[in-house]
């Protein structure tokens, strides 16, 4: 399928790179791909980036059959763009449409949109330290229709956003509150799918949590409440005396493309990493006996983030005295480097445009 291109008149004005946040800024052009039962996918474009009319019964509206990914673009320091394993977003995502119900697209031909999106305003990526072009690929049911089921139309955009740190601690580590009440996800629901209901699920223990003065909130399984699954908007991982555990993908956790990445690196580097089921009373356990030696999240926003303190139903512990740890920062710089490719890419994760 062609590309249509369409160049904006009115280029806006770049924000500087010192105090970018993450979500605040979009770039001059997107993508939109519509979908059509019978049709398949048709008219893949890119716009001026602006906004557009959408039916008030939009069936995404109204029942969240909606999805999306999120990967960067790096600027190396010698002006080449790369991209961080795009192919594996484009997996997922095509794994959350199936879980979702909605139409698989070819990934070839939306890793050619991303390319010629990201080309185009390759000037919006920032150049500071730890920013990057934010590629927020998107997936919505279009029906104007109000009965439960599969929409017969959708709309695939892609917009691009110049970011900085997820959190506003930067790299330093967070807080975070072990979620008593409420849970994410279950076994056979869409914990593993990259839904936007998720994040819709996720807003009162958030709140809560940002209430009590924590970053982010540690999920339980929801059966029984006691097994980690997962951070906010990242995968979690221990380190448990010389070995590193994170939870395995139950079904109810994001498979995270950072996870798989920080796996990947540490079985590299001669390091015991295993993933399996972990109970947060281990993980308190393993503080009270002084093996607990460092906890930090993955994520693609979130990069890599060290956690500083954990609270369980009042019980608080402070990992590695609040301070980052030396494998936290180990891996960060790692993926970091390969990422803005000041490391050599001995893996061959990044795609250079
Ligand atoms: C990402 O890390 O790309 C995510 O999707 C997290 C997002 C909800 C901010």
């Amino acid at each position: 399928m062609n590309i249509n291109i369409e160049r904006t008149k009115a280029p806006k004005q770049k924000p500087s790179s010192d105090n970018l946040g993450f979500g605040n800024y979009f770039s001059d052009h997107m993508f939109i791909m519509d979908y059509t039962h019978g049709k398949g996918w048709h008219d893949a474009r890119i716009v001026p980036y602006g906004n557009f009319e959408m039916s008030p019964a939009n069936m995404a509206l109204h029942y969240g059959q909606s999805v999306f990914e999120g990967l960067k673009a790096y600027k190396t320091k010698d002006g080449r763009i790369l991209l961080f394993r795009p192919e594996k977003n484009m997996e997922r995502l095509n794994i959350t449409n199936d879980r979702m119900c909605i139409p698989s697209f070819d990934s070839d031909l939306i890793l050619d949109a991303i390319e010629k999106l990201v080309n185009i305003d390759k000037d919006w990526i920032p150049e500071g330290e730890g920013t990057a072009l934010y590629i927020r690929p998107f997936i919505f049911a279009n029906d104007p229709f109000l009965g439960v089921r599969p929409a017969l139309t959708y709309k695939f955009m892609i917009i691009l956003c110049p970011v900085g740190a997820y959190y506003p601690e930067g790299v330093n580590p967070i807080k975070i509150y072990v979620e008593p009440k409420y849970v994410r996800a279950v076994r056979g629901g869409v914990g593993c799918a990259k839904t936007s209901g998720n994040y819709a699920a996720s807003l009162k223990a958030q709140k809560e949590a940002k209430e009590k003065q924590y970053t982010q909130v540690l999920w339980l399984d929801g059966i029984e409440r006691k097994y980690v699954e997962e951070v906010g908007t990242m995968n979690v991982f221990f380190k448990i005396g010389d070995q590193v555990v994170t939870p395995e993908l139950s079904g109810s956790i994001l498979p995270g493309i950072t996870r798989a990445s920080t796996i990947e690196l540490l079985k590299h580097w001669g390091i015991d990493v295993v993933e399996r089921k972990i109970s947060i009373q281990e993980v308190f356990e393993a503080n009270a006996s002084g093996l607990l030696k460092e906890v930090f999240g993955t994520g693609t926003a979130a990069v890599i983030s060290p956690v500083g303190e954990l609270n369980w139903d009042g019980n608080i512990i402070t990992v590695n005295k609040g301070k980052t740890g030396e494998l936290s920062q180990r891996i960060y710089d790692e993926i970091t480097g390969i990422q803005n490719g000041v490391i050599e890419d001995r893996f061959g994760w990044t795609v250079e445009l």
